[in-house]
């Protein structure tokens, strides 16, 4: 479906409502990692650089409908400004009513203005209409860059698009096109990885990915659900055994449509989850009893190596071992390493998304080499799964 960009609207004197995704990581009240408002940036600086009033609303946390001053978005007003450049910007303590609406009228062309955290307000949750309505107020035009926001159908990223002209921001349109390519109409062979510790929470995701790739490969503590489902014994590793039926679904499903699973071949196992723990590699077969599977072993990562080096696209979602957790971040890092590499070198499209995922990627130091990396969480795997993001929708 056709799609509105920043390209095909006129924002010169405009007041524009930016939904933004300002839900970043705070530790210790500072910004733990500023990817999401770096690559919001490029969007905002466009449109103030047009002569836009940029409105700047996102949510922050999970307050629940009222406020929670420790989830205020104040804080990220100086952030937000060194992304810009230094550009100030001036917060709103609200998000509609009278204070939002003097701001606006006496911002000037170019201005950028952040409105307070947009979950203070019952209605962003409920959808409201009339919530909806008083936020369309503010503004002539609405722009969605908030990809991963997108799969809540709230009220800044469902209900609003339909009062307003609407159309994509330019994180929005990279989110969208990079993830329509990898997944509408990949370059073939294509693969995808996915980790994780559940099979439970990736069920749908599974499914629409054997439907649609040529390879998958699975690990995480997910694949000692498979294994388990295939007859190995897993000894005390983690592992879903009610959900051994589905495992095997997924496996015929992916014969049936030509998709090949790799199952790791060797594993390392230890006592327990523990950093630096004594730990040790053994085949799939002979997991000691006690024993928990933590990471693919080496024999694993290779044979994921030569099938990576096969593949022109890749999906990555979800980290093969218990990378946070050294020595168990050792196939993630080997797997993201090669993926890099091929990607540099061996014409590999890869593409990869999901909190863990990214953060695995960054601790190998390869954030930067993939074709692209997601900013989103939860609306990446909604769109893995097949799903149509109600804030994607809403654009079209
Ligand atoms: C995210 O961080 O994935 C998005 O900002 C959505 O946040 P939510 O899960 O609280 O809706």
């Amino acid at each position: 479906m056709p799609r509105r960009g920043l390209d095909d609207i006129a924002v010169s004197g405009k007041r524009i409502f930016l939904r933004a995704d300002l839900n970043v990581p705070v530790r210790g009240g500072a910004v733990a990692d500023a990817t999401r408002i770096d690559r919001l940036a490029p969007t905002i600086l466009e449109l103030a650089d047009a002569g836009a009033k940029v409105i700047v609303a996102s949510h922050f946390g999970r307050p629940a409908g009222r406020p929670v001053p420790e989830m205020s978005l104040a804080p990220l007003v100086a952030p937000l400004s060194a992304a810009l450049g230094g550009k100030p910007v001036a917060f709103v303590a609200a998000t509609v009513g009278p204070e939002a609406e003097r701001a606006v009228a006496a911002a000037e062309a170019g201005d950028v203005l952040l409105l307070e955290n947009l979950r203070f307000h019952p209605g962003e949750e409920a959808n409201d209409p009339e919530f909806a309505g008083k936020l369309a107020s503010l503004a002539d035009i609405y722009v969605n860059d908030a990809f991963s926001a997108s799969h809540r159908a709230h009220a800044s990223v469902a209900a609003v698009a339909h009062l307003l002209p609407a159309a994509a921001g330019r994180l929005m349109e990279a989110e969208i096109g990079a993830l329509e390519t990898a997944l509408g109409s990949p370059a073939r062979p294509a693969g995808a990885i996915v980790g994780g510790a559940k099979i439970s929470t990736k069920l749908d995701l599974l499914g629409n990915l054997t439907e649609r790739f040529d390879m998958l490969a699975i690990g995480g503590a997910m694949a000692n659900t498979f294994l388990h489902a295939l007859g190995t014994d897993v000894g005390a590793s983690f592992c879903e055994r009610d959900m051994a039926d589905t495992a095997r679904s997924v496996l015929a499903r992916a014969d049936a449509s030509g998709c090949e699973i790799v199952l790791p071949s060797d594993v390392v196992v230890a006592p327990e989850l523990a950093d630096g723990v004594p730990s040790e590699v053994v085949p799939v077969g002979g997991v000691p009893s006690g024993m928990m599977i933590l990471d693919v072993g080496p024999g694993s990562a290779n044979g994921l190596a030569v099938r990576l080096g096969n593949l022109k696209t890749l999906v990555w979602n979800g980290p093969l071992g218990a990378f946070e957790t050294p020595p168990f971040d050792a196939g993630t890092m080997q797997v993201a390493r090669i993926a890099a590499d091929l990607t540099r070198h061996g014409g590999l499209h890869s593409v990869a998304g999901g909190g863990d995922t990214v953060a695995a990627l960054s601790a190998a130091g390869v954030v930067d080499e993939f074709s692209y990396v997601s900013t989103a969480g939860g609306a990446f795997l909604e769109w893995l799964e097949g799903k149509t993001l109600p804030g994607v929708a809403a654009l079209e």
